[in-house]
C-alpha cells in the first residue's frame, strides 16, 4: 500500500462540469505526451493530479494491461473519475507528500504540477519514485513567459484597484518550470530527458469561451477569494473586456486562444 498522508481541503474546489467543457482541447496534450512515451508495457503507473480521469483513460488505452492508479486531492474530481470509472483505482492523497511504497514503471502528470510551490524540485522528488527502466512524463502550461495572453489580462486587472488590496502579491506565480533548471535537477541522475514545448491554438467560439475556459482552472483562485457574488461579478466584467479586447473575433466570429505547453519526459 502506498503511504498517503492525511491532507487538507482543497483550498477552491474545483468543479467538474466546467473543466470538462473543453475536454477535448484539454485532453490533447495527454495524448501527445502519451504517445511520446518510450516505454513497451509499464506495469504500474500512477497519473498524478488525474482529474476527472481523462489522462487516466489514455493511459488506459495505450497500456490496458497495466495497473493504473489515479491520484487527486480533489473529491469533486475524483468523485466524476469514481463515477466514469467505478473499477478505477482512484485515490484521494496531496501529491506534495505522496510517498509510494514500491517505485513506478511510469509517474505520470498531465496538467497538474503547476498546481504546487516549487514545481521543479516536486518534479525531481516524483523522479525519486521511478523504477529502474521507467520514466516520470509530465506537462504543464506555460503562461505569463510565453503566452501573455488571459493570465497578463488577469495580471492587469489584479493590479489595479480595488482588486491590489484583495489579492496576495505572490498570487501571479507562474508555476511553470524553466528547461534548464528541470533539466539541471534530473539530468544527474536520469538516463535521458527529453524536454519539448507545444504551442496549441484552439479555436474556440468566442472570448466568453476564454473566460470560461479559465473560470475552470487558472482563474479559480482568485475568484474564490471573492465571497460577495456582487463584488465577484465586477471582477469578472472587467476580466471578460480585457479577454476581449486581447483576443480578438476573426472574421468567423470565432477567437484564436494560443496555449502554449512544456512537456518532460525522463527516463531512469
Ligand atoms: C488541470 S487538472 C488536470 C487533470 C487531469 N490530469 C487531466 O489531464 O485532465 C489538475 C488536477 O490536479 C489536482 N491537484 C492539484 N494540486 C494537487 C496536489 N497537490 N495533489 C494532488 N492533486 C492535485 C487538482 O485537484 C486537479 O484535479
Amino acid at each position: 500500500m502506498d503511504r498517503v498522508v492525511s491532507h487538507g481541503p482543497e483550498m477552491s474546489p474545483w468543479e467538474p462540469d466546467r473543466y470538462l467543457a473543453f475536454e477535448k482541447e484539454r485532453t490533447l496534450p495527454a495524448r501527445d505526451l502519451v504517445r511520446r512515451i518510450e516505454l513497451e508495457w509499464p506495469s504500474r503507473i500512477v497519473d498524478l493530479g488525474c482529474g476527472t480521469g481523462t489522462s487516466t483513460a489514455v493511459l488506459r488505452e495505450r497500456w490496458p494491461r497495466a495497473s493504473i492508479v489515479g491520484i487527486d486531492r480533489s473529491e469533486e474530481m475524483l468523485r466524476r473519475a469514481r463515477a466514469s470509472v467505478p473499477t478505477g483505482d482512484w485515490v484521494s492523497a496531496d501529491r506534495a507528500t505522496w510517498t509510494p511504497s514500491e517505485p513506478y514503471d511510469l509517474v505520470f502528470s498531465n496538467a497538474a504540477l503547476q498546481w504546487i510551490r516549487a514545481p521543479a524540485a516536486a518534479a525531481a522528488r516524483l523522479f525519486g519514485f521511478v523504477a529502474e527502466g521507467g520514466a516520470l512524463a509530465f506537462q504543464i502550461p506555460i503562461r505569463y513567459a510565453r503566452a501573455p495572453g488571459w493570465a497578463e489580462v488577469l495580471a492587469q486587472v489584479v493590479r489595479r484597484e480595488p482588486w491590489i488590496h484583495r489579492f496576495p502579491t505572490d498570487a501571479r506565480e507562474d508555476g511553470c518550470i524553466g528547461m534548464g533548471a528541470i533539466y539541471d535537477l534530473l539530468a544527474p541522475r536520469a538516463a535521458r530527458v527529453d524536454l519539448w514545448d507545444t504551442e496549441y491554438v484552439h479555436v474556440l467560439p468566442g472570448p466568453q469561451a476564454i473566460v470560461e475556459w479559465t473560470r475552470g482552472t487558472g482563474l479559480r483562485p482568485w475568484l474564490e477569494k471573492l465571497d460577495d457574488p456582487a463584488e465577484r461579478e465586477q471582477f469578472l466584467t472587467e476580466y471578460t473586456a480585457g479577454i476581449a479586447s486581447r483576443y480578438p473575433k476573426r472574421g468567423d466570429g470565432k477567437v484564436l486562444f494560443p496555449f502554449p505547453r512544456r512537456f518532460v519526459i525522463a527516463y531512469r
